[in-house]
């Protein structure tokens, strides 16, 4: 038998409780013992639940107990999870969490005492849900040299651009109905301003090129300035607009990382992905492209992957998995000025398609049956985004309103 806390019995922790005992049988049969549930920490009382004796509001009946060798922590956020996860490594015991702002603010340190405690600092679940991805990366892909990862990283943003895609929703009533079905996060902000799908690129970044990759450095669009007005320009260019999170190395040395809503062609794996649906490409230069898709948020899929890595940790509690990233400094990162796109722009004015051609010279008008006669879209050649702004910037200053502008992704 193998005793392990739960730190947090929201969302996710209840998930992971109930696996652990609907799914007993089947662990058993995995692992070749019992996994045993012996502290639920979470300062709210749980007094229908079947293992309700097993509750504390105290870390320290976690912490002091020497029979508990794996910890998952479930609460989320910064505090007091960092704290905690940093005492139950260091007094010896191996962690999973699902907690992803955690792993982007502190995975290099976390990751760093593991490897000093000799114990497993596991995160499957902290990015894409219940999709393999961590796993994949660090194991089956270790081959290869990854060129670029690109994924629809953030179920509640998807969720809502589909119901404005399929359903034409408006914006905040798509949120309301996420935020219903459990997929926000307690701050939406989070989820709309793009810094989960951050979170989780730069996981995934820092796992496939060896140095952390923190949230500040990374450029960051949310969805909250998207229109169904950009949806249908977006639809008559055979795209759909989705919040992409995104990172590619580039042949010096540096990588170009980004979240932000592109503009995604229909012939693309990433364009078919919808509802709280996930999906994450990975170019490996062996493997060429490859696609884990499934659902990103919700109770039981997270738990199914925090589960996984309770399994992983039981079955190696005297050996590490191979997991490791060491810190970084963001040097190795490109200035998002300099990172290089087409871009969609929607304006209105006198003259705006005669004053967008002479500003950004070769465009592409875009047509819409219903648009207003002084409204233009059009999209851009590819050009650095900095470069970009100082046209938006003349354009602006020639009397033309511009709109909005989103990325075409090279997807
Ligand atoms: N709020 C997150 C999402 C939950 O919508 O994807 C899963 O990380």
């Amino acid at each position: 038998m193998v005793s392990v806390a739960i730190m947090g019995h929201g969302v996710v922790g209840s998930g992971v409780a109930e696996i652990l005992l609907t799914h007993k049988q089947k662990l058993f049969a995995s692992l070749g013992e019992e996994v045993y549930i012996k502290k639920v920490l979470d300062l709210r009382e749980f007094p229908d639940s079947p293992i309700a004796d097993r509750f504390t509001k105290d870390f320290n009946d976690i912490i002091n107990d020497l029979e508990i060798r794996v910890v998952v922590e479930v609460m989320g956020g910064l505090n007091p999870a960092y704290d905690f996860v940093k005492r139950c490594l260091k007094a010896g015991k191996s962690v999973v969490t699902s907690n992803k702002e955690l792993v982007a603010a502190h995975g290099a340190e976390l990751l760093a005492i593991a490897k000093e405690e000799n114990v497993n600092f596991l995160f499957e679940a902290s990015v894409g849900g219940g999709i393999p991805i961590i796993r994949p990366m660090s194991q089956c892909l270790v081959a290869n040299i990854v060129y670029e990862v690109a994924g629809i990283l953030n179920g509640t943003t998807n969720f809502i651009l589909t119901k404005m895609i399929e359903e034409g929703m408006q914006f905040e009533d798509a949120l309301k109905l996420a935020q219903d079905l459990g997929f926000a996060e307690r701050n939406p902000a989070a989820d709309i301003e793009g810094f989960d799908a951050c979170r989780k690129i730069c996981i995934l970044a820092s796992l496939a090129y060896g140095k952390h990759v923190y949230p500040d450095s990374v450029h960051t669009e949310g969805i909250t300035k998207i229109t169904l007005d950009d949806v249908k320009y977006a639809e008559a260019y055979n795209c759909v607009i989705k919040l992409i999170g995104k990172v590619k190395k580039l042949g010096d040395g540096k990588i170009d990382i980004i979240v932000a809503p592109m503009f995604v062609p229909n012939k693309s794996q990433l364009a078919n992905i919808d509802n709280e649906f996930n999906g994450i490409m990975v170019r490996g230069d062996c493997t060429g492209d490859v696609v884990f898709y499934g659902k990103g948020a919700g109770k039981l899929p997270t738990a199914s992957a925090v589960v996984a890595d309770v399994i992983d940790c039981c079955k190696h509690l005297k050996t590490r998995k191979y997991l490791y990233w060491t810190d970084g400094d963001g040097k190795n990162i490109l200035d998002y000025k300099d990172s290089v796109a087409a871009m969609y722009v929607r304006t209105s004015g006198k003259d705006a398609l005669s004053k967008a051609e002479s500003t950004f010279g070769n465009i592409s008008v875009i047509k819409k049956d219903d648009a207003p006669a002084d409204e233009v879209a059009f999209v851009t050649e590819e050009m650095p985004y900095g470069e970009f702004l100082n046209k938006k910037e003349a354009l602006e200053n020639n009397d033309v309103k511009v709109l909005s502008s989103i990325r075409i992704g090279d997807l």
